[in-house]
């Protein structure tokens, strides 16, 4: 298997929104709107660019991982700049081969370049523990109303910058968007059927769950 990890390009724009609309189909919704959280995301102020990437297998589109702009914010007026990645998304002929992590991993580097205190992010810890993550509560990290969801992840790059501090995290507002938006967008793509699946259940579970 020949992996290539490089910058999207513009036309890589409608591979990559069908290649994260067939990974993220019926996993934690009946649907998805990830495909459209991806093409909003390009054009966000938040958007950073340089760590929009594909991973390319044998010369097609296989994945794709999008960050953006983030913040944590102190009781007593400390601001950090930190950053998001999600969606992340493999092409699920390709899942569990290794090719998300690379991506991951690929970023992270880039991230590290740059000073970033910490990326921030919400996902599943089955999925991101190996990779250095850690529930966000470990660095005193709540949401804005004060909770520690079990899907709040930190992976600390200067931990200095982070300890000793009670902070809130503030995502882009990308992430708010409009779902009847979201499925007019979704009526440009070839019809798939909407349903229930197990994983919906889970989803459910872990994203309305608390770390005490
Ligand atoms: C999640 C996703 C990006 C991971 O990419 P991938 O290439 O399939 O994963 P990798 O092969 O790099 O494995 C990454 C780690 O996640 C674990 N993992 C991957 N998929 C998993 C799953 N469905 N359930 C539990 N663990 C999983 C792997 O075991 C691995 O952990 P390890 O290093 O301890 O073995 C990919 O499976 C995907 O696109 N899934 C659907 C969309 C999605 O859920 N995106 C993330 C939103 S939180």
């Amino acid at each position: 298997m020949n992996i290539i990890i490089r910058p999207e390009m513009e036309t890589d724009h409608r591979g990559v929104e069908e290649l994260t609309r067939a990974a993220f189909w019926n996993l934690y919704t009946p649907g998805c709107d990830e495909h459209y959280l991806v093409h909003v995301m390009r054009t966000h102020p938040d958007f950073i660019r340089s760590l929009d990437l594909v991973a390319e297998i044998d010369g097609k589109l296989a994945g794709n991982i999008m960050y953006t702009r983030s913040f944590l914010r102190s009781a007593d007026g400390e601001q950090r700049e930190t950053v998001t990645f999600g969606p992340v998304s493999v092409h699920p002929d390709h899942q569990r081969k290794g090719i998300g992590s690379a991506l991951i991993r690929h970023t992270v580097a880039l991230v590290q370049q740059q000073h970033i205190p910490a990326i921030i992010i919400y996902g599943n810890p089955s999925n991101y523990v190996s990779l250095g993550f850690v529930g966000a509560k470990r660095f005193n990290i709540s949401t804005p109303d004060g909770s520690y969801p079990s899907a709040m992840l930190v992976l600390p790059l200067r931990e200095e910058l982070l300890t000793g501090r009670q902070w809130t995290f503030h995502e882009s507002s990308v992430f708010s968007f409009d779902k009847q938006e979201a499925e007019a967008f979704d009526a440009g793509f070839p019809p798939m059927v909407r349903q229930h699946a197990p994983s919906q259940e889970l989803f459910s579970i872990l994203s309305r769950s608390t770390v005490q």
